[in-house]
């Protein structure tokens, strides 16, 4: 080589960049399929239909790889995440043993002392995103987000940078106008859809790292020089053109929140409505640039659609792509960049690197090598802040659509044996590279990344409680009063601000109908937005619930220990359960198990009708008729089951049992009063009452029971239960049974009363663990 450390700032960072598909062997380890798997399962889209099922192994060879990474005295590592080895359908549930690799090769690179340099998106999308239309579809700027947090809550403490997405113009137009990458679209609308979308995921991925607190955030861009194939104005205006599609476009977005006009005059038609509200997100602020550069094209114009362009070839020396060799466009580009897009942040080039066939004396590699490192020093020397570079790449991989034949590795692999024999480009830069230690640290800053929590709430007619979820567990519960909107907000607001960061998540469950993302919480007098939530508190998701929605979450997790056993499993089967409550109404609510997962299902319970079980309950019900007769179903002696088995309930009860006893009418008792006395058998009327109560609510459950078949059981909830345990004993699991010639069935279902304190609270979060999952 002609250069050594030493001819660079003292800070100057090699590195060496490779990409998950290309590498690492994706039929292994648990991944779900990606758009590359089905592209090159295509016939007519890889030379010689050639995947990356093995690729180079590096999933199980990757301690001896970061040896050789070690060895030769680079700084830093340039890797990418696979999407679907994480997330296998994209969202939703975590491969472990992806989350557990990634985590192990943040470890393995540290230990060698290298700096771990994280994309997170180089190219390989789950399939089952792609089937949702991938990069044409808005929502993949949230599932991106998504996957950002989890991969980065795991392994984001250890990474010296991130970049979200390699190339975007690679995700885009190559992909979706020219059909030479997966998914191998030819579509402008398409093109035009995913050049925004990808930079609106990039945007919304940088603001999820941010919220994990991480720093040294970036964006990774290939640039190609245009120059016009002759003197021409057509030729340079379709030059310019190409400069405007593959360079300014992504550049501009990002740096400039602007699109270049030439470009918006072909794509604007098929740009997603509301584009340019995007750019606030689309540039967030990063703290440095990449910029991989391989070569220049020659444009000349072409009788065809817009962009009306061709490439035409060009005279100078190639490599073993065809691609031209022209570092001075290296040059011209970071000092571009710095003045018309990055003033004084870093820029680094992360890739740079020829194809070669040579498999071990490869001199042409490291001729190229020295002449752009040349070209790197001119820019230095303009003053542009080129802070490292990174060598494309260090073993010969699968590079895409040509297969494994083009090797751009230092390291060469046998792709029958996998062995790894290092070229004499490798060993050159051995020579320049080893020795020289640079001070900059090795990954984020100690405790920079916080954990991520949750916030849950519980908003009741008086007081509200707010929780403090982090790692799937409530850490902290406090009380405010409800009080007014504004009031109940800065309760919100002000926990978000003694915590210091914005929660993920909020769920906030109360008594009322959730109607467009608000709820009338009708104790409370006041309508709650999930916007407003989101305002205040900063969070991401914002989820209003009905607090029997709450309380059917609570025992989606609930085990043995946790509940009081009436009859059969001790330990609650997985499986669809039914929740009751009588609290101030009567709450009925299911949790649906389907496909490994719960989904809610709440109605209105409470109103199913209620009749007389006895003869001697019938002068009862006739009482009640008197009290309340909007109650009753026309003119039947049938109640709505709210009116007698609820806190509101219970006292209309007693007075129809006062009356039915002869009793002139009796004075207007509290639920509490009634269930007190008929505890310390005080008052034959308050027993009569409340075993009226006991029985005719096991007896609803177990119909509702056999409507349901809750195969992972009847749970008791809500504040009557909670408080009055002595009376949900043999009567009421008696009733519960009793079923004609059904009542073998009832007695073989699970029937459990829950003694989960802050039920509310337990079924926020594990409503918001499985929001956050979906
Ligand atoms: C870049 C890609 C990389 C590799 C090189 C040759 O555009 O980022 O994966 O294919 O080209």
């Amino acid at each position: 080589m002609k250069y050594t450390r030493a001819d660079f700032p003292k800070d100057f960072l090699f590195g060496v960049a490779t990409s998950a598909y290309q590498i690492e062997g994706h039929a292994q380890g648990g991944a779900g399929q990606n758009h590359w798997d089905t592209f090159a399962a295509s016939p007519g889209n890889v030379a010689r239909g050639e995947n990356g099922d093995l690729a180079c192994d590096h999933l199980n060879r990757f301690p001896q790889d970061f040896d050789l990474v070690r060895d030769a005295g680079f700084d830093c590592y340039r890797f990418s995440t696979s999407w679907a080895r994480v997330l296998p359908e994209g969202r939703g549930q975590v491969n472990q043993a992806g989350l557990d690799y990634y985590d192990r090769l943040a470890d393995a690179l540290l230990e060698r002392n290298i700096r771990p340099c994280a994309t997170l998106y180089h190219w390989e999308l789950p399939s089952p995103l792609s089937d949702l239309g991938g990069w044409r579809n808005r929502d993949i700027a949230e599932w991106f987000a998504d996957f950002t947090e989890v991969i980065m809550g795991r392994i984001g403490d250890r990474m010296y940078s991130v970049a979200p997405i390699n190339e975007p113009w690679c995700v885009s137009w190559l992909s979706h106008f020219d059909g030479h990458h997966a998914p191998g679209l030819r579509d402008i609308r398409a093109t035009a859809r995913a050049m925004h979308h990808v930079l609106l995921a990039h945007g919304r991925a940088i603001e999820s790292m941010r919220s994990l607190g991480m720093s040294n955030l970036g964006a990774v861009f290939n640039l190609e020089w245009a120059e016009p194939a002759d003197d021409s104005p057509k030729a340079r205006q379709a030059a310019d053109l190409y400069d405007g599609i593959y360079n300014r476009f992504f550049l501009g977005g990002v740096f400039n929140k602007a699109y270049p006009d030439n470009v918006l005059k072909g794509l604007e038609p098929y740009l997603p409505s509301g584009w340019q509200n995007d750019f606030d997100t689309i540039g967030a602020p990063v703290d440095w640039c990449g910029l991989n550069y391989y070569t220049r094209k020659l444009i000349a114009p072409d009788d065809t659609a817009w962009p009306s362009l061709k490439e035409v070839p060009g005279p100078l020396p190639k490599t073993q792509m065809g691609w031209e060799i022209e570092p001075t466009a290296l040059t011209r580009f970071l000092t571009r960049a710095k003045q018309e897009y990055t003033g004084d942040l870093p820029i680094y080039v992360t890739e740079n690197g020829m194809a070669s066939p040579e498999r071990q004396q490869d001199e042409d590699r490291i001729d190229y090598l020295n002449q752009h490192l040349k070209a790197v020093q001119a820019a230095l020397d303009e003053d542009v802040p080129v802070k490292g570079y990174f060598i494309w790449s260090l073993l010969d991989n699968y590079e895409w659509a040509f297969g494994y034949e083009k090797r751009f590795g230092l390291v060469d692999v046998d792709f029958e044996t996998l062995e790894r024999t290092p070229k004499a480009s490798y060993n050159a830069l051995k020579t320049v590279l080893t020795g020289g230690t640079v001070s900059l640290p090795l990954a984020q800053p100690a405790g920079a990344i916080r954990a991520h929590w949750n916030l849950v709430a519980d908003i009741g007619g008086t007081n509200t409680r707010l929780g403090v979820v982090s790692d799937g567990k409530l850490t902290d519960l406090r009380k405010y009063p409800t009080g007014t909107l504004p009031e109940l907000l800065e309760a919100f607001h002000s926990l978000r601000d003694e915590i210091g960061t914005d929660p993920r998540a909020v769920v906030a469950a109360g008594a009322g109908p959730v109607k467009d993302g608000t709820i009338q919480l009708t104790n409370a007098h006041l309508d709650l937005p999930e916007r407003d939530i989101g305002r205040v508190t900063g969070a991401q998701h914002t989820y209003v619930i009905n607090d029997f929605t709450a309380a059917a979450w609570s025992v989606a997790e609930i085990s043995g220990d946790e509940v009081e056993v009436l009859q059969g499993a001790t330990e609650p089967p997985t499986g669809t359960r039914l929740v009751v409550g009588p609290g101030t109404g009567l709450g009925v609510g299911a949790l649906l198990y389907s496909e490994g997962r719960y989904h809610t299902a709440s109605g209105e319970g409470g109103h199913v009708g209620l009749s007389p079980r006895h003869a001697d309950e019938v002068e009862i019900f006739r009482a009640a008729r008197h009290i309340a007769p909007d109650c009753f179903f026309d003119d039947s002696l049938t109640i709505e089951a709210e009116m007698f088995l609820s806190g509101t309930g219970l006292p209309i009860l007693y007075r129809a049992a006062g009356m039915a006893a002869g009793l002139a009418d009796t004075s207007v008792r509290s639920a509490r009063e009634i269930l007190e006395d008929a505890r310390t058998n005080n008052d034959p009327i308050a027993r009569r009452a409340s075993h009226l109560f006991t029985t005719h609510l096991g007896a609803v459950m177990g119909d509702l029971a056999v409507a349901f078949m809750p195969i992972g059981g009847v749970f008791l909830v809500g504040g009557v239960a909670k408080k009055n345990r002595w009376l949900f004993k043999d009567a009421f699991r008696d009733a519960f049974n009793a079923g004609g010639r059904f009542s073998d069935l009832r007695r073989s279902m699970n029937l459990y009363v829950s003694e989960q304190d802050e039920f509310g609270i337990v079924g926020a979060n594990n409503f918001c663990k499985s929001a956050l999952a979906r």
